[in-house]
């Protein structure tokens, strides 16, 4: 396993690029099951989720070329067993986004349960019970969920309890082959969702009300890819460079990202000082962090709310701003996880049900810390960036996870980071 090693407090300067978005690059990825002939793709980042994904189609009988440097993957689903496995699935639990295309295109699946992770239980409970609507049998047994259309998938209307994203882009796949018009109500209202939606249009599935709580898919055949499916830019490695630029109190310029999708984040460390200088046309975002950061309260939400994705690194930023700061986490029960590794960088953070409550400005001294998921990977090396003094983040798999070389894209701006086998 890997470690960073981060002097700081570092200084950042210059542009940075963003990579293709993880949370859009699974669902397309996976959406190739729809299809016989091959499918391509460009613009996909360089991430283990990635690597997990393809794993989970080839041992299905997919064959995949992926070109890491180019950041092109092609995939010929010549698909054998309709199965995804514990082995893979336990590694990402967007392995239960095979479950839509599966069913779709050959009418059985079986499926690993995800399982929980560090910041939830997270079920799928709305997953299955949706595709139950939709006319599929599904079992769970020995860990797997085993589903099979009984007598033909069926259009129909789907009410999710609770905005899902996976959710909707499961069901959105499915109703692509289903016999009739499929309506989902609350559904997610994500960019990742209505990037899909699109992808699906283009190959001639009719949805509308993409980006609204009502979506509604009538299937048509599916035309033939021909041209390369694109990745848009990451949202949220957009936003985390956000509260890097501010943890190094340093003014930067991140490129590439749609300004609309980080709207919620921007107005949130507004509220803290920070100022930017916003240019549509060529998509960049110059952070100008103040000299005395102010506090924040801030709620996660569903899009267009405050993503739960940067609650962890808006918590560290925090930790530097004047006064005491609220962050309220409404969408997963244990997304705390970091709060422990950042008091011992001597952060002044108490925990009281969903909310922290965090007084600020902390002195942050380097120390070892562990990284224990994804995001939580990204707020502790962030918080090597502030704090005075050597830290050492270990586990950072989980940064690899979702993040395209964060490391090598702060050390480009100027940031002391060594990465070392551990
Ligand atoms: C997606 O996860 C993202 N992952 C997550 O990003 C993100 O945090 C999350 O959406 C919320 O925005 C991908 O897109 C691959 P949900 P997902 O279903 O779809 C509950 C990251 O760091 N729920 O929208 O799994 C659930 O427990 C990851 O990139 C059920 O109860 O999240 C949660 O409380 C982390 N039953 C809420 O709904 C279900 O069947 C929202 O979850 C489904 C969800």
């Amino acid at each position: 396993m890997d470690a960073l090693i981060i002097d700081g407090p570092a200084t950042l300067e210059g542009t940075i690029e963003i990579s293709g978005s993880k949370n859009t690059a699974l669902p397309l990825l996976f959406s190739s099951l729809l299809f016989d002939g091959e499918v391509q793709f460009r613009n996909v980042p360089r991430l283990w989720d990635i690597e997990t994904t393809l794993k989970i189609l080839e041992s299905m009988g997919a064959q995949y070329i992926w070109d890491k440097e180019q950041g092109t993957v092609a995939i010929l689903p010549l698909i054998k067993t309709k199965v995804a496995p514990y082995e893979w699935v336990r590694k990402m639990r967007a392995g239960v986004l095979a479950l839509g295309p599966l069913l779709a295109k050959y009418g059985e699946a079986r499926v690993s349960l995800p399982g929980g992770c560090a910041i939830g239980a997270r079920p799928v409970n709305f997953h299955l019970d949706a595709m139950r609507l939709m006319g599929v049998g599904i079992e769970i047994e020995a860990g797997y969920i085993r589903a099979q259309v009984n007598g033909g998938l069926r259009g129909t209307q789907i009410e999710f309890p609770q905005a899902t994203v996976t959710g909707t882009e499961n069901i959105m796949m499915l109703a692509t082959r289903a016999e009739g018009k499929t309506i989902i109500r609350n559904a997610a209202l994500e960019p990742e969702v209505v990037w899909l939606g699109g992808v699906l249009k283009d190959f001639g599935v009719k949805i509308t009300g993409l980006g609204t709580p009502c979506i509604e898919i009538e299937p048509r055949p599916l035309k033939r890819p021909d041209r390369p499916i694109l990745v848009p830019p990451d949202r949220i490695e957009a936003s985390t460079l956000i509260a890097a630029a501010v943890a190094a109190r340093s003014s930067i310029t991140v490129k590439g990202s749609d300004l609309r999708e980080i709207d919620s984040v921007i107005q949130a460390y507004q509220k803290m000082g920070v100022k930017f200088k916003m240019n549509t046309e060529s998509s960049t975002l110059e952070v100008q962090p103040p000299g005395r950061l102010g506090p924040v309260e801030i709620e996660t939400a569903p899009f267009p709310g405050f993503p739960t994705d940067m609650q962890a690194q808006i918590l560290t930023n925090a930790c530097m701003a004047d006064g005491t700061s609220l962050i309220h986490e409404t969408i997963f029960e244990n997304r705390f996880m970091h709060v422990a590794e950042l008091r011992r960088l001597r952060a002044k953070i108490q925990v009281r049900g969903n909310t922290a409550i965090v007084d600020g400005p902390a002195k942050l001294i380097g120390a070892p810390i562990m990284a224990t998921d994804l995001r939580a990977s990204a707020c502790l090396l962030i918080a090597g960036l502030a704090a005075k003094g050597q830290t050492r983040v270990s586990r950072i798999y989980h940064l690899d996870r979702g993040y395209q070389r964060l490391d090598e894209k702060l050390k480009r701006l100027g940031a002391k980071i060594t990465r070392i086998a551990e």
